[in-house]
């Protein structure tokens, strides 16, 4: 059975001087070891990334800063999150088709990956993906 997308609340120190909020790699507040991390900024209004479902790898996404929503399609049923806290984030597990879009002005994204990057974990042909999910069924 394959997992389902899932927000996850992180750590969050409260302090007069700004809050902190911190995840650790091993597995302890994300259900992965961090491999790798990228950053999306600069995002032109309208503009639309992901569109693609990846084979393994999985991910953990954090609003760091302003807002986005990240569109999720098991093959079945379509899911969308509206991030807009960096004290939060959304798990998505592999073989889960992705975008990210509706980025707000100055928007900062943060992605934790499970493994290294690896074009050929890409799925990017939308019905290839629903077939491949069907037949895990
Ligand atoms: P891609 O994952 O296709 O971006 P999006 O799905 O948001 O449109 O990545 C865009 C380009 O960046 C692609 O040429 C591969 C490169 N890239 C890396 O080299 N390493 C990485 O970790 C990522 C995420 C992308």
């Amino acid at each position: 059975m394959l997992e389902k997308p899932q927000i996850i609340d992180l750590p969050k120190i409260l302090d007069r001087r700004g809050n902190l909020s911190f995840i650790e790699g091993a597995g302890k507040h994300i259900p992965f070891t961090i491999r790798r991390t990228y950053w999306i900024y600069d995002v032109p209004g309208g503009e639309v990334r992901g569109g693609h479902a990846y084979r393994t790898n999985r991910e953990f996404v954090v609003a760091l800063s302003g807002s986005f929503d990240v569109v999720l399609h098991d093959g079945i049923q379509e899911y969308r999150y509206h991030l807009n806290r960096s004290y939060y984030g959304l798990y998505v597990p592999e073989m889960m088709w992705r975008s990210m879009e509706n980025f707000s002005t100055n928007s900062l994204a943060l992605v934790l990956s499970s493994t290294d990057y690896n074009a050929e974990d890409y799925i990017r042909d939308f019905d290839v993906f629903k077939t491949i999910r069907k037949n895990e069924k």
